[in-house]
């Protein structure tokens, strides 16, 4: 399937620098390539060849159940346009290339029917989502070609922008990179009441920002996965388009960025440096929107601001160089958003959001500490799935301390929500400061988190805590924990049965 009335006409003129060398070779003969060529790829794409519609995932109806909202989705084998009249082989859920968008309520009660009808193994991992562990996708909860898995659970969190993914052992990079991935959007009226615009599609906006190398004939190269921080990629692609534009019909539009890059580290601002707020975090509203100008995601990282713009403004969504390595070190364009001649009036964002309280830690806080090091490990060791490396009380809040002498990294864990308390010592910005599941661990870097832990007891199926750059997690950056009853911990056997 490819996301309806998404394709603006094939065969826009490739000024775009940021497509590869061998994508422009095989272009010759279309306007402006020649001057293309003489760019190297480490300048930013031309923004007046950011001309394709962007597409918006399909939301996904549920079917009702009793009480509970079923979702189907099957992660199969085929073709999209990521340059509009190139043909790409990607992987998707219901559809060639990423997958719809789920929608549920706190209180909800969800099911998944899922089936892979891939030709290898997958998993499917809500990342973000507080759920029991047995049903949380990671990569002991693997499906075979053909086989089915029906996760099932309560929504017990409030509003966020969550993702799914595959997770399996040594194969997510691969999979996430042909386009395995979409948003589990969590609602909550009160953000609408808040003036936060909602109107998905229209004023409400997924962002689902992915680097890519595409061959000459437009099909995603695959070159690269196991470079040192995995791949990189020189064209930016978005909810699956590349040199993407968004026509703005609204006073305000709000943004649900997602870092679905493999490894890329992104600086997010518009070219004129104009402001913005941010309402919410990874798992989260903040209880006020903070203004910004930049804002930096590593992958795996969500953001939701709500930007404003006049009539006729033409704007553009980029990344800005960083210093974290190859990691951030291109500027590169992402969004163009185009606004329409006349705008409807959009509401201001209220001064105080439905935004959860932090967790606060006991004194004295279990403290547990998260050491990078050189060998894709963590605390010396890497990932052996037969072994728990933490016992922790379901329900609990720890301080954890995640320190990197290393190169850069980031730190992503399932079954929890937390708040970054100190990063080097020092409070993070006030956009940092809302309820997460990732955080960049830069090099020479350590952070203190507060962490709320899922209240679910399974001595037998852990969470996994992991660096969230593919490449790392797939060689072994990953380690597991399981939450059990408060009192249980030292009986719990760390050794798992296969
Ligand atoms: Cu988004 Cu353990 O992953
Ligand atoms: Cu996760
Ligand atoms: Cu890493």
């Amino acid at each position: 399937m490819i996301w309806s009335a998404d394709v603006s006409g094939a065969l826009e003129p490739l000024h775009a620098r940021q497509i590869s060398r061998r994508a422009l070779l095989t272009a010759v003969g279309v306007s402006g390539v020649g001057l293309a060529l003489a760019g190297c790829t480490t300048q930013p794409a031309d923004p007046d060849s950011f001309v394709n519609a962007l597409p918006i995932p399909p939301e996904l109806s549920p079917r009702v159940d009793g009480d509970t909202l079923v979702f189907t989705l099957s992660a199969q084998a085929g073709t999209t346009e990521l340059i509009p009249g190139q043909t790409a082989n990607g992987f998707g859920y219901n559809g060639a290339y990423l997958g719809p968008t789920l929608r549920a309520r706190q209180g909800d009660r969800v099911r998944v029917e899922f089936t892979n009808a891939l030709d290898e193994v997958t998993t499917l991992h809500w990342h973000g989502m507080l759920l029991p562990a047995k049903y949380d996708g990671g990569p002991h909860q693997t499906v075979e070609p053909g086989n089915t898995w029906n996760p099932e659970w309560e929504i017990v969190q409030p509003a966020a922008t969550l993702w799914y993914h595959p997770h399996v052992m040594g194969q997510t990079a691969e999979q996430v990179y042909r386009g395995l991935g979409g948003l589990f959007l969590i609602d909550d009226a009160a953000l609408t009441e808040a003036g936060v615009p909602s109107t998905y599609g229209v004023d409400d906006i997924p962002v689902i920002m992915q680097d890519r190398n595409l061959t000459g004939s437009g099909d995603l190269d695959l070159a690269g996965l196991n470079a040192t921080y995995g791949i990189l990629g020189d064209t930016m692609v978005v909810n699956g388009r590349a040199l993407a534009a968004l026509d703005v019909t609204t006073e305000a539009v709000h943004l649900r960025l997602l870092n679905a890059c493999n490894a890329r580290i992104l600086h997010l601002e518009f070219d004129d440096q104009r402001e913005f707020q941010v309402i919410a975090t990874d798992t989260g509203a903040l209880s006020a929107p903070v203004t910004a100008n930049t804002v930096t995601l590593s992958n795996g990282e969500r953001i939701e601001i709500v930007v404003r713009m006049s009539a006729d403004e033409q704007i553009m969504l980029r990344s800005a160089k960083g210093t974290n390595d190859v990691l951030d070190n291109q500027e590169m364009n992402i969004l163009r958003l185009r606004a329409a001649s006349s705008l409807a009036t959009s509401p201001e964002v209220a001064q105080t959001l439905p935004g959860s309280a932090a967790p606060v830690l006991p004194s004295p806080p279990t403290v547990r500490d998260f050491q990078f090091g050189n060998d894709m490990s963590i605390n010396g060791v890497m990932m052996d799935m037969s072994r728990i490396d933490e016992v922790m009380a379901a329900g609990a809040v720890e301080e954890w301390r995640v320190t990197n002498t290393v190169m850069p990294h980031n730190f992503h864990a399932h079954g929890c929500s937390f708040r970054v308390l100190e990063i080097n010592g020092k409070q993070p910005p006030a956009w940092q400061q809302g309820p997460k599941d990732t955080v960049l661990v830069a090099q020479g870097t350590s952070v203190r988190l507060a962490v709320q832990l899922v209240d679910e007891a399974d001595a037998e199926h852990p969470y996994m805590y992991h660096c969230h750059m593919l490449r790392h997690e797939d060689e072994g950056m990953m380690g597991q924990f399981v939450t059990v009853e408060p009192g249980t911990e030292a009986s719990v056997n760390r050794t798992l049965r296969s």
